[in-house]
C-alpha cells in the first residue's frame, strides 16, 4: 500500500544493482566467501523498483526472495558477477554496487576434492586478486551514476572518503560492521565531496527508500 502512495522518482531511469557475497571456489566442495545476508541491496532492488525504476538485481548466493518487478541474475564468484555486470551497465542510469566482492579468489581451482590423506601438513593456498567491479563500471566512458558501498569494522568516516577518490565515483554509502551484517536494521553515512551526513539506526527497508530518495534528487541535479 505504502508502495502504491510512494513517488515515482525513478520512473524511466534503470538502475543496476549488485549484492550478496561472493563465493570462490577452493575445489568442488570447499571456498572462501564474506560475510553479507544481501538483505540491504535486496531493499534497495525492491524501493528502486517501487519508485518506478526498471530494476536488475545481480546477486550472489544467498537465500533471499527477489523483489516484486525485478529482473534478477545469479552469480557466484566474482569474475562471474563482472561478467554480468560490465556489458550492460553503460545502459544503466545508476549502478549500486552493494556486493561484498570477495577481493581475492585461489589462483588455481582443484577439479578434486583436496584429501587430507593423512598428510600433517595442512595445505597452503595461492590467491589472486579480484577484476573491482565498481571501479571498472566507474571508468565507462558513458558511465552510470556509481554509488559505492563500504562496510567497515573501524575508522569508517575515513576509509569511506578515501574509497570515494580512489574508486572515482560520486557517492560512498558506509556502514559499521560486523555486528549489523544480516540484521534488519543498520545505519548508514552517505559521503560525497561535499562531505556526510548520517542516516540513523532504522530497519533496511526505510533506509533503503531514503538512500533511493538520495539517489533520484542526486541524479536531477546532475
Ligand atoms: N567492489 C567491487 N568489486 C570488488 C571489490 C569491491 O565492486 N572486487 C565494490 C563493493 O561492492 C563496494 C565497494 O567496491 O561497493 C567497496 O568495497 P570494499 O570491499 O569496501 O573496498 P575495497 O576496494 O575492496 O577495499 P578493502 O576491502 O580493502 O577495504
Ligand atoms: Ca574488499
Amino acid at each position: 500500500m505504502i508502495a502504491f502512495f510512494q513517488p515515482k522518482t525513478l520512473r524511466g531511469k534503470r538502475m543496476l544493482i549488485t549484492a550478496g557475497p561472493t563465493f570462490e571456489a577452493i575445489d568442488p566442495v570447499r571456498g572462501i566467501t564474506n560475510l553479507s545476508s544481501g538483505k540491504m541491496g535486496f531493499a534497495i532492488a525492491r524501493a528502486a523498483q517501487e519508485a518506478g525504476a526498471d530494476v536488475t538485481l545481480v546477486a550472489g548466493p544467498v537465500h533471499l526472495p527477489t523483489p516484486r518487478g525485478v529482473r534478477r541474475i545469479d552469480v557466484r564468484s566474482a569474475q562471474q558477477m563482472y561478467d554480468a555486470v560490465l556489458p550492460s551497465a553503460a545502459l544503466n542510469d545508476v549502478f549500486v554496487a552493494t556486493a561484498a566482492v570477495a577481493d581475492w579468489r585461489p589462483a588455481s581451482l582443484s577439479d578434486h576434492k583436496i584429501k587430507k590423506d593423512g598428510n600433517k601438513v595442512a595445505p597452503t593456498f595461492e590467491l589472486t586478486e579480484n577484476p573491482d567491479i565498481l571501479a571498472a563500471v566507474a571508468k565507462l566512458p558513458n558511465r552510470p551514476y556509481c554509488v559505492g558501498f563500504a562496510a567497515e569494522s573501524h575508522d569508517l568516516l575515513k576509509h569511506a572518503q578515501e574509497k570515494l577518490v580512489r574508486k572515482n565515483v560520486p557517492l560512498i554509502v558506509g556502514n559499521l560492521g560486523p555486528a549489523t551484517f544480516g540484521r534488519d536494521d543498520n545505519a548508514l553515512m552517505l559521503v560525497d565531496v561535499q562531505g556526510h551526513r548520517e542516516l540513523p539506526q532504522a530497519d533496511k527497508r526505510t533506509l533503503a527508500r531514503q538512500l533511493i530518495e538520495e539517489i533520484s534528487k542526486r541524479l536531477s541535479h546532475s
